[in-house]
């Protein structure tokens, strides 16, 4: 694919990481943030990121920092957003975009799960506009769900699919817009049985992971629950389906016990408890070993 300019709106978790793949893949990129101290730290950020990885840090040269949305925007060929998950902040700025780039510029929203179609439906020429779900780190983990909106032109599907794959991403098409796409409306499927699990005394929080990581956890990355489907036969998914899917947790609203969680300042890591205590030690543990498998299967995958 020929190399383009593109503007990643965001210098967060996500917008420095999505940057650093592009501008890896020879692209010129050009960052906007509202916040100056995150366009300081960008260049050293993703120059870090890819010492790291062991890559060449020249990438870091096609990045530029834009305080100014127009000076990011204007004449770019792709504008990705990697704001806050707010749908009134994204409408807002979408509508800025759009009065600043090409008619044909095409503009992606990293929205976790907010419908593409909400935040898009204000925009005067909705059909070059499409999500791109990127998952965390957007350097280590392939997959990008590109998703389409009742709106979004078949030129414009194409030409991210295949921008994101020349990048060496692994883009899926999402055909319908749904709230979640597919990977989070899988994800939090698990994460509400799995709450489910600890809030009916089941089991603790910590037995939960544990089965997870040594059963099915294990294969998940080789054996899709569609194919593992196939594999049992899908008569025996049918007979467990008739025992099981009666007794699992199908709420449509979050956990009471969430809440709670949330209520009382149990956050999670930046709180020190959520589910579970958290050390400080024990939050650098499981960091460096998410950072480490990531790794280890992107080498197995890049080995000869
Ligand atoms: N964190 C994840 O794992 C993850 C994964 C997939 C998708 N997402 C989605 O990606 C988006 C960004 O998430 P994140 O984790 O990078 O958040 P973040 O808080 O790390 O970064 C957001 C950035 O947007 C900037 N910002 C806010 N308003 C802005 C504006 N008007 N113009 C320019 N910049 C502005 C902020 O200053 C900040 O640097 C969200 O929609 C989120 O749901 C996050």
């Amino acid at each position: 694919m020929s190399k383009a300019k593109i503007a990643v709106i965001g210098a967060g978790l996500m917008g420095h990481g999505i940057a650093q793949v592009f501008a890896v893949a020879g692209h010129e990129v050009t960052v906007s943030d509202t916040v100056m101290k995150n366009l300081d730290n960008l260049t050293t950020r993703i120059a870090a990121n890819l010492r790291d990885l062991g890559e060449d840090e020249s990438a870091v040269a096609r990045v530029r920092p834009c305080l100014d949305l127009g000076e990011a925007v204007r004449g770019v060929d792709y504008v990705v957003e990697a704001v806050f998950e707010d749908l009134a902040l994204k409408q807002k700025l979408f509508a800025e975009i759009e009065a600043y780039v090409r008619p044909d510029t095409i503009l992606a929203s990293n929205t976790s799960v907010i419908p593409i179609t909400s935040i898009m439906q204000n925009l005067k020429r909705r059909e070059r506009a499409l999500g791109t779900h990127w998952w965390n780190p957007p350097f280590l983990v392939p997959l990008v769900e590109v998703i389409e909106t009742q709106w979004t032109s078949p030129e414009a599907i194409a030409w991210t699919m295949e921008l994101h794959r020349a990048a060496g991403k692994q883009p899926a098409h999402v055909k319908k817009d749904v709230p979640g796409f597919i990977g989070n409306r899988l994800q939090h499927a698990l994460w509400r049985e799995a709450i489910a699990l600890v809030e009916q005394g089941i089991c603790d929080a910590e037995t939960v992971d544990a089965v997870i990581k040594a059963s099915f956890g294990r294969r998940l990355a080789v054996l899709g629950p569609l194919e593992n489907a196939d594999l049992v036969g899908t008569d025996l998914a049918l007979a467990v389906h008739n025992v099981v899917l009666p007794a699992i947790d199908s709420r449509p609203s979050a956990s009471p016990y969430l809440q709670k969680l949330v209520s009382d300042g149990k956050l999670g890591f930046k709180s020190g408890e959520g589910f579970r205590k958290w050390s400080p030690e024990q939050q650098a543990t499981l960091r460096a070993s998410l950072v480490a498998h990531l790794k280890a299967s992107r080498d197995r995958e890049n080995a000869p």
